[in-house]
């Protein structure tokens, strides 16, 4: 059966949640799901925002069914070919087979990467700032490059401000029937997701989205309408400021965070000591993460929250644990800044894991390394320089 919502008069949500997906994009765990969303809007002219993933397509074509009531789609907005929105594209070619696509010269190329189908005389293509009326209503359409493939553009509902977002501020998790932010608690619930969906999908991008943000503040914007996550009919600037913060990759809170790998326990005890401590000297919000335990994708959205991180990590085969190499080599690939590092490294012989640390942190933009930096053979001693570390952590932390 259908499960639609009118969002505004005439414009449908036609999308679906996906809770049987365990991994997006078959790499970031889904704890709870993702909703893949769309939209149709009903005027003189028929339009469907994008399509879904092939999980909910069965769901999607009941839902567009149910609006339509046997009326044609007269256009299909192609925003984004990431196969999670266009992989019922031809599905729906063929179901409207007087329908035209309307998207950007990047795409048309994709398309025929994807699909084997000739859609060429469907085609109609837009660039920065063309429009195309629906009798009632205008469609005006803004390019995003990068924000999250190099295709993605955005489209502006000109009389009723809405800004279809594409992948911008959605969020992992599915709806569950609370589709507006409206409905639910999203600082409690949904911040700490959609930071781990901005900072690993898009946080490499921080200019492309400073670039996006910058076109949306010359528009008036009542509702926001993503791709995933919940529609924002209130309190935008929330969301935005939000993003504003993660592009400039400017710390969120004054937080300390560890990371650490342990092989025994003895790094791991190092790092409950330095936290210890830093409780005792009255540091609030201290979290910490074994590296082993957690994935890569939530250490990275808490990285780009927290001012400082510890790194704690034992030498490994001439080099460092390997799930901290990892770790690294990911901060290194979604282009985290601005951040204030402490070295924790540990060693039964032949230690050199603050080195190469060092060199990994040397291939990142604005990082601080703290000047002094903890070594450990095997396990914590009293020789051990932790008070001038902990010391050096806190100092980080202060307001400036
Ligand atoms: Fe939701 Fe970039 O796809």
């Amino acid at each position: 059966m259908e499960c639609i919502r009118e969002i505004k008069k005439d414009i449908y949500y036609v999308g679906g949640d996906d809770r049987r997906i365990s991994m997006f994009e078959n790499l970031f765990p889904l704890d709870n799901g993702v909703a893949y969303n769309s939209y149709i809007i009903e005027d003189e002219k028929t339009v469907l925002m994008d399509t879904v993933d092939f999980n909910v397509s069965r769901q999607f074509i009941e839902n567009i069914d149910a609006v339509m009531k046997g009326r044609e789609i007269d256009y299909l907005v192609v925003q984004h070919m990431e196969p999670d929105h266009c992989a019922c594209i031809e599905q729906l070619v063929k179901k409207y087979p007087n329908i035209t696509i309307v998207t950007t010269q990047k795409t048309v190329g994709m398309l025929g990467q994807f699909f084997d189908y000739d859609f060429e005389k469907h085609i109609q293509i837009v660039k920065e700032g063309d429009t195309l009326s629906l009798g009632k209503r205008t469609l005006q359409f803004i390019m995003a490059p990068m924000v999250h493939w190099p295709e993605v553009m955005m489209t502006y509902v000109q009389e009723e401000k809405i800004l279809f977002s594409s992948d911008a501020f959605g969020n992992f998790g599915t709806l569950n029937g609370n589709i507006f932010n409206s409905d639910i608690d999203y600082k409690h619930t949904w911040l700490d997701e959609a930071r781990r969906y901005y900072s690993n999908i898009v946080g490499k991008f921080g200019l492309q989205v400073q670039s996006v943000l910058k076109k949306a503040r010359a528009l008036e914007i009542e509702m926001l309408c993503p791709l995933h996550g919940v529609i924002w009919n209130t309190d935008l600037e929330y969301i935005i400021q939000k993003y504003q913060l993660w592009s400039t990759y400017e710390p969120e809170d004054n937080d300390v965070m560890i990371v650490y790998g342990s092989i025994y326990g003895n790094t791991e005890n190092a790092v409950n000591v330095l936290a210890n401590k830093l409780g005792q000297a009255s540091v609030k919000s201290i979290h910490i993460y074994d590296v082993s335990k957690t994935d890569i994708s939530y250490i990275i959205g808490q990285m780009w929250r927290c001012k400082t991180i510890v790194l704690a990590t034992p030498t490994y085969n001439n080099g460092i644990f390997p799930k901290m190499d990892a770790l690294l080599e990911d901060m290194i690939a979604v282009g985290l800044k601005k951040r204030t590092i402490a070295l924790v490294e540990n060693g039964s012989w032949a230690c050199m894991a603050n080195k190469v640390v060092t060199a990994k942190l040397e291939k990142m933009k604005d990082m601080t390394i703290l000047e002094t930096k903890l070594s450990i053979k095997s396990s914590l001693n009293k020789e051990s320089n932790i008070e001038q570390f902990v010391s050096e952590i806190i100092e980080s932390i202060k307001e400036a």
